[in-house]
């Protein structure tokens, strides 16, 4: 980028959104440091392996190696950083709040940076983070050192792109000069930067992934009346979404919504609506249908096979969604240890996810493709929406099934067709 000061970024944190942002910011032109505290990640980085799947950040990674290190070390990630950016994971605490102990370790490591010009936080913060950090950096001697709040709306599996192609780069900042350095840290992305205060910051992000999280809670409730009324939801999904007002995404009826960060952020601002007294109640309810979802598709099973104790159930996709490893508030993992309480044997397939050694998953048996998984099976269930299981030969897995029953949670597959090929099919929401 000719004229754009290139500046000295220390990433704190090399999870799904440090690596990002490291990587990204080096892509950009800046000299990037990402420090995580995790030895075995900064033995991978370092060996040019990348810990986590997330399409192009492994090439980008390696296009940048001269301007992006990785370190264990504090003094080396901040020796002459300008910027320090805290990319740490927030998770939900015992109470639902979020967790911060992992954001103010990450400040408390600040403390003797006084070279810094600016501390921004991407992490998902309850609103007020800012000014509790804000007065800790004061403390420390560091009342010249900027804070920001510039929060990331990246979604797994196309994460590099919703960095550099942003719908917008929202800077929260308590003065001008910060909000000019991180806006112009971004010199070449593509995206407008709104800038605003740091309580509004840290909201809209909450406020974001939350209306997200309602519109498909809303079109999963619409999709339950469409089953008990004989509508189709996927022609009402599309007619709604052609309404330019109220637009086409988020309205894939399914299992539910899990991730990173639905599950986590939408409890975090019930709870910090909860802290002042005020109750979220539309929230809540976004929250409830989610959770009742996952146990309406064993409602489903059920009523379909009667008991479902001795029975066989292959989970097809486990992970929250295609295109990632990622596990974390997977809708599987509902599915898995609802179906073991009820006596089902469970087997499942899936590309990518890499599951927990730990319950539900140590009782389950995992199968290398789906047309294994499904050998024999009483039921199967797509979870994921998975391409390949596009190209699976259904007509010869109906005929190895013990009894072939199939509850497509995504839509994916063809009602008529499948129907067809001897399945008793069921999905979500269309006739
Ligand atoms: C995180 C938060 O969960 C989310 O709220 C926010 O929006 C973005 O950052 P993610 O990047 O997916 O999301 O988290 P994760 O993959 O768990 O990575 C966090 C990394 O921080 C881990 O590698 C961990 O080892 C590291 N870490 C944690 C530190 O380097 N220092 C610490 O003190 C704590
Ligand atoms: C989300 C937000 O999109 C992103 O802006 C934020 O920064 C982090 O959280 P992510 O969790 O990666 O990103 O995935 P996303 O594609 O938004 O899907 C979240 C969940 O909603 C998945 O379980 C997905 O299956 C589900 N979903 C999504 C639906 O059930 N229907 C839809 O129409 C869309």
């Amino acid at each position: 980028m000719v004229g754009m000061p290139r500046r000295r970024v220390a990433v704190f944190g090399a999870g799904y959104i440090g690596l990002v942002t490291g990587a990204c910011l080096a892509e950009l032109g800046h000299e990037v440091t990402v420090r995580d505290i995790n030895p075995e990640k900064i033995r991978l980085l370092r060996s040019g392996e990348v810990p986590i799947y997330e399409p192009g950040l492994g090439d980008m990674i390696v296009r940048n190696k001269e301007r992006l290190t990785f370190t264990l070390d504090l003094d080396e990630a901040l020796d002459g950083a300008e910027i320090a950016y805290v990319c740490v994971d927030t998770p939900p605490s015992a109470s639902g709040d979020a967790d911060l102990s992992r954001v103010w370790s990450v400040v408390r490591s600040l403390e003797g940076a006084a070279h810094l010009r600016a501390v921004a936080v991407k992490s998902t913060v309850p609103v007020g983070t800012g000014s509790r950090v804000r007065a800790a950096l004061d403390a420390a001697g560091l009342a010249h050192v900027g804070y920001a709040s510039n929060p990331e709306f990246t979604a797994e599996g196309t994460a590099v792109g919703d960095f550099m192609h942003p719908d917008r780069i929202v800077v929260g900042a308590s003065d001008e000069a910060t909000a000019g350095l991180i806006s112009e840290l971004h010199q070449g992305v593509d995206g407008p930067i709104v800038v605003m205060d740091v309580r509004s910051a840290e909201m809209v992000k909450l406020a974001s992934n939350a209306l997200l999280a309602t519109k498909i809670s809303f079109i999963n409730e619409i999709a339950t009346l469409c089953e008990k009324t004989g509508a189709d939801v996927e022609e009402v999904a599309r007619a709604v979404g052609l309404d330019h007002r109220l637009g086409s995404h988020f309205l894939r009826p399914g299992i539910g919504w899990g991730g990173s960060c639905f599950p986590k952020d939408s409890e975090a601002l019930r709870q910090l609506a909860n802290n002042t007294g005020y109750h979220l109640q539309l929230l809540s309810a976004v929250i409830e249908v989610n959770n009742l979802q996952k146990r309406r598709a064993i409602q489903k099973l059920k009523d379909e096979l009667g008991t479902l104790a001795g029975t066989r159930v292959a989970l097809l996709g486990l992970t929250f969604k295609p295109g990632t490893d990622d596990m974390r508030e997977a809708p599987s993992t509902v599915l898995a240890a609802r179906l073991l309480a009820e006596g089902a044997e469970v087997r499942c397939w899936d590309p990518m996810a890499r599951p927990a050694d730990s319950e539900p998953w140590t009782s389950t048996t995992r199968y290398e493709t789906p047309e294994l998984a499904v050998d024999g099976a009483d039921a199967a269930i797509v979870v994921t929406e998975w391409p390949q299981l596009k190209e699976v030969d259904w007509a010869r897995a109906a005929s190895v099934m013990r009894r072939p029953v199939l509850f497509d949670g995504r839509n994916l597959l063809d009602p008529a067709g499948m129907r067809a090929l001897g399945f008793t099919y069921l999905s979500v929401g269309r006739p």
